[in-house]
């Protein structure tokens, strides 16, 4: 049996919540049961935060609700607290991610906190998540480099990497917010980070500001990891992390994976269709290198 990787697609969280147009409800979920009908099985599809900070989540809990969700699908939701967590746990949410940052500055401009709070602000979360049965993915932002920082040292990662697993969540995410990252950068962290976290429990999540996108999730394979991120089209960017652009195109990551003999139940071509149809209801063209290629060809 072929290797599998559990694909988390995260463009209708990711990607629509740097979109300046507020995206209808209906579209949104639309989105979603095409996505499904793709194959994908693991989807970020909203986020319980502040209306007031990140306005275009605010219909989360209505998306999902609204969601068919096929047998063994998982749907993942970002939660910064314990408000966020009970609006969360009245919702059909398989996974509760929580949120943190390696670099200070990001955290208290994403959060309005500082790490150790964060950290703090956390731990009541993650214990009610698990012991409501839900499973629990932390995210730390800036594993490379910070917007407002530079360079995040390897060893802010690890602390922060290992608080969340210490407080008990299954998966660490480990996001490129910036998408500054390069392959050796990863390689160190993953090296340092999987000192102490199995690879099996860590995901990784990129952006493709620089390119570097595919080359990161590569090695990241090599490693070991078997988790990994991505947003359909290359859709978003974080509204905290100015010029970042979105996440690494699902259809790219589907095709590089096809082609490492890894498994994700994925058809492409109609992953494909899914990108282009959203992108023309948003009025933008997909950053997928393998979607414009194939439409070159047919
Ligand atoms: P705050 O202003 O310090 O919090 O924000 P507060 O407790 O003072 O609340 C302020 C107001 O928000 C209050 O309303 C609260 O009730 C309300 P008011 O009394 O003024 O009417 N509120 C909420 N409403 C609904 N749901 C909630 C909630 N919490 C408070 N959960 C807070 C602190 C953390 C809430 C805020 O900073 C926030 O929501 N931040 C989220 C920012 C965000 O979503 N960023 C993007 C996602 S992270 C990301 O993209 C990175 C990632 O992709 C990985 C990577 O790429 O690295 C994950
Ligand atoms: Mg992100």
């Amino acid at each position: 049996m072929r290797d599998q990787v559990r694909l988390v697609e995260v463009g209708p969280r990711d990607g629509l919540q740097n979109e300046s147009s507020h995206l209808p409800t209906n579209v949104k979920i639309e989105l979603i049961r095409r996505l499904f009908g793709a194959g994908i099985r693991h989807i970020e599809a909203g986020a319980f935060v502040s209306p007031k900070w990140v306005p275009q989540m605010a219909d989360s809990a209505a998306v999902i609700d609204a969601l068919n969700a096929p047998e063994r699908a998982e749907v993942l939701a970002l939660v910064p607290n314990e408000a966020g967590l009970k609006s969360a746990l009245a919702s059909q949410v398989e996974t509760i991610a929580v949120f943190t940052a390696a670099s200070e500055t990001f955290s208290k401009r994403n959060t309005n906190c500082s790490i150790e709070d964060g950290l703090a602000r956390l731990r009541p979360v993650v214990q009610q998540a698990r012991d409501a049965g839900r499973q629990v993915r932390g995210y730390v932002s800036c594993i490379v480099g910070c917007p407002y920082e530079g360079r995040v040292p390897i060893a802010s990662v690890v602390r922060v990497a290992e608080e969340l697993f210490a407080m008990g969540c299954d998966e660490i995410a480990l996001g490129d917010t910036n998408g500054v990252a390069r392959p050796a950068e990863i390689r160190a962290l993953l090296k340092a980070v999987t000192a102490g976290i199995p690879a099996s429990q860590i995901a990784i999540h990129v952006h493709d500001t620089y390119g570097m996108g595919l080359a990161n999730v590569l090695t990241s394979l090599e490693l070991g990891l078997r988790s990994v991120d991505a947003s359909v089209a290359g859709l978003g960017g974080c509204p905290y992390a100015p010029g970042a652009s979105g996440n690494v195109a699902t259809e790219d990551v589907v095709y590089l994976l096809e082609g490492q003999g890894l498994t994700t139940g994925i058809d492409l071509d109609a992953l494909i269709q899914v990108g282009t149809w959203i992108c023309n209801t948003l009025g933008r063209v997909p950053s997928s290198r393998v979607s414009a290629a194939r439409s070159t060809r047919s």
